[in-house]
């Protein structure tokens, strides 16, 4: 195994959209583990939302990233070396390793064993539908939004990883889905490969005004909006529910 492990470390927090001169890509020396831990190989890194918020330095549900720290990511990786009961050579874990080769793992809420050795584990997978955005969505539906059937579902940023699954499990539960999403692309791969029923380009609407007509025109009459979770501002009828992993209810 090389001593050296790469990390890509934050240097300056970004302005605008990221760019190359906000990360630098270092060598570090290879973790050393003690009691308790494992060395972790990433396989694959999630670049998902809340990495935005680390970097830019918000308060949130862990600390902000400093700069000249490696920048925190979702990870599925595999166990190459273990001093952790939890743990056996050839795991695969699904962790917050970060934009590094190799991570540290402890036997905590922060690393969740998917697989053995010998299991065929759909690494991809561990990042997406079951993984955190695919949580969030779950719980969203399932915890606080509640669709019944016969209900019209609107779901905020519907091609992306959390809406795009959230509107699935609506449809599950026998709802009407309404999806918005930024461009006819998106609203056509939320239509065609996700199963929404309906999908509005938010950029092509001209006011705000637009959005309770457009909304209640894809639902059916007298019937109720939900909406859930979308990465930023939004101007739809719920866009109180926008900042928010959540779902909230309007009138349609
Ligand atoms: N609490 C948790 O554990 C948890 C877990 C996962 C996700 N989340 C939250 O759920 C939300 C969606 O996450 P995601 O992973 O599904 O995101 P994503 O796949 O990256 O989707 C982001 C989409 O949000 C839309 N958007 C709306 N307003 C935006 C703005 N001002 N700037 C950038 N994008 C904007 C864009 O889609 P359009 O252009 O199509 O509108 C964008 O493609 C985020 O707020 C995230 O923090 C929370």
């Amino acid at each position: 195994m090389s001593d050296v492990n790469r990390q890509v470390v934050l240097r300056q927090r970004p302005s605008g959209l990221v760019g190359p001169d906000d990360v630098e890509l270092v060598e570090a020396p290879m973790p050393q583990i003690g009691d308790g831990e494992a060395l972790v190989r990433n396989d694959l890194v999630g670049v998902d939302a809340a990495v935005r918020t680390w970097l830019d330095g918000q308060p949130g549900y862990l600390p902000a990233l400093e700069l000249g720290d490696p920048v925190r990511a979702a990870t599925v990786g595999t166990v190459v070396e273990t001093r952790c009961d939890a743990y056996e050579v050839g795991d695969v874990v699904t962790s917050l390793g970060g934009f590094s080769d190799y991570s540290v793992s402890l036997d905590d809420l922060f690393t969740t064993r998917v697989g053995g050795p010998d299991d065929d584990v759909d690494r991809g997978a561990m990042l997406a539908v079951y993984g955190s955005t695919g949580a969030t969505a779950y719980f969203g539906m399932h915890d606080i939004g509640k669709p019944q059937e016969g209900e019209t579902v609107v779901v905020s940023a519907a091609a992306g990883a959390t809406g795009s699954i959230a509107g699935q499990i609506a449809k599950e539960k026998g709802a009407r889905v309404v999806g918005i999403a930024g461009s006819d692309e998106k609203c056509r791969v939320a239509v065609e490969e996700f199963g929404f029923d309906a999908c509005i380009n938010h950029r092509t609407a001209t006011s705000n005004a637009t959005w309770p007509r457009r909304c209640a025109s894809t639902a059916r009459s007298g019937s109720t909006c939900t909406s859930t979770t979308s990465a930023g501002r939004s101007s739809t009828p719920s866009s109180a529910a926008s900042h928010r992993a959540g779902a909230s209810s309007c009138a349609a």
